[in-house]
């Protein structure tokens, strides 16, 4: 069996590891990511190159093609492959608009019926905008309606300051057609708890993965810039520490109903799906799906995964998957990052990794955004690598986590925060306080 990894950073390299020894390993990364090209059979090319990417697993006679982020899946990558044989890991152009479209998404839950959907409109014009937000009196989100690399959503209250504020983004975001459409999505603000549920889908099955909570403030106490994700846990019993057996089941059923709905609306839906929840004092509502796995939360389920990753695959790409199993155990994962990350990071500065000290403590390294150059990691202004810890508890995999981490050296930040029981309790008394 070969299988082909599309795909640069961390997210990638957890999938390579659980792919490497039982299966021929290829991979395509738009640079040198030290712990990938230890264990595949690479190529050095930008994996948004449809056409490169075709002729590589023709060359290469790949049975199954692991696609690792949005960009290449919103380009019809799965088409292509599939187009000459391949087994593709990932959805269609057509089923990946439920994290490219956002309109396709909402539209989608009303038309079905499906819970735990939101408030929304859509825009294209500035009166309309001004009317919907006066109007509707509380915070909204103003979303573009096509990917935007995490950089496009904007919250009222947090990064918009007010009214005028959330109007004046929505109107930018129509009039330079930001994520490639001149219409913006305009949502309730959810408040709650937020969280990810990942799940393995064959079309029409879907095999759900233990829940994770990502931490996207870039500094310690939720403080900064939102990042890509500067750390996430994941509790010994796939649920989290705010979210219970019944919210879980809530969260898979919405997802669930989503395979179905996509399946009779553009055809089977293949790969993993992400969804984004939050939890508030009525259940957990859907923020954002994405069509691939999430970074750094695919680390923590992936480092859980007791059944074969291929045989997964093969099943997926089959339409006869059975489900999943995962360790009974917690894990955390801390991302290193270049100062100034996120916009103002120095790239190309070195930065000294001691893999075999960090797998000492019991953790595992899974590098991001870096090039390898005579043996040497250089940074980009992107984050620099996950560690990732396994316990018993969140609380002792974070110490394992947080004292890994001084294995790293270079000009680099990490939140140690992360996973700690401070932060954890955090999360549980702002649940309870919304409960009341
Ligand atoms: N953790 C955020 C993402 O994968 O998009």
């Amino acid at each position: 069996m070969k299988i082909l990894v599309v795909g640069t950073g961390a997210r990638e390299h957890a999938i390579c590891k659980v792919i490497e020894g039982d299966a021929e390993l290829y991979s395509i990364m738009s640079n040198k990511n030290p712990g990938i090209a230890r264990i595949s059979r690479y190529q050095i090319s930008s994996e948004n190159d449809i056409d490169n990417v075709k002729k590589f697993a023709q060359e290469n006679k790949i049975d199954i093609a692991v696609i690792g982020p949005e960009a290449p899946l919103e380009k019809g990558i799965v088409n292509a492959l599939e187009e000459i044989g391949v087994g593709c890991v990932g959805p269609t152009m057509e089923a990946a608009k439920i994290e490219t479209d956002k309109v396709f998404m909402r539209t989608m839950f009303e038309n079905y019926k499906i819970d735990g959907s939101l408030v929304y409109k859509v825009f294209d014009n500035h009166e309309d905008i001004s009317v919907f937000i006066d109007d509707f009196g509380n915070d909204v989100v103003i979303k573009p309606v096509g990917l935007t690399g995490g950089k496009g959503v904007k919250i009222m209250g947090e990064q918009l300051k007010d009214a005028d504020e959330a109007k004046k983004y929505a109107k930018e975001v129509v009039d330079t057609k930001m994520g490639g459409h001149a219409r913006v999505v305009i949502e309730e603000r959810a408040i709650g708890e937020e969280f990810t549920v990942q799940a393995f889908v064959d079309g029409k099955n879907i095999a759900p993965m233990p829940a994770v909570q990502d931490h996207p403030y870039a500094f310690e106490g939720d403080e900064g810039p939102i990042t890509g994700g500067m750390g996430s846990y994941s509790d010994k019993n796939g649920l989290l520490p705010f979210l219970d057996k019944k919210g879980y089941k809530c969260s898979v059923s919405i997802m669930e109903d989503t395979v179905k709905a996509i399946n009779k609306e553009v055809g089977p839906y293949r790969g993993f799906l992400y969804g984004q929840f939050m939890l508030g004092a009525d259940g957990p509502k859907l923020i954002e799906y994405n069509a691939r796995f999430g970074d750094p939360e695919a680390m923590n389920v992936l480092e859980l995964l007791q059944s074969n990753f291929v045989d997964i695959c093969e099943r997926i790409v089959n339409g006869n998957l059975r489900g999943a199993k995962f360790a009974d155990k917690a894990t955390v994962c801390k991302y290193i990052v270049p100062k100034g990350y996120p916009g103002s990071a120095v790239p190309d500065q070195v930065i000294d990794v001691d893999e075999n000290k960090i797998n000492e403590t019991g953790s595992q390294v899974y590098y991001a955004a870096v090039n390898e150059k005579d043996g040497k990691v250089y940074s980009s202004s992107s984050r620099a690598l996950g560690i990732v810890s396994v316990g018993e508890t969140i609380s002792e995999a974070e110490k394992i986590c947080e004292n890994a981490t001084k294995y790293v050296k270079g000009d680099i930040y990490h939140r140690r925060d992360v996973g700690t029981a401070d932060l954890i309790q955090k999360r549980v008394n702002h649940m309870k306080e919304l409960k009341k």
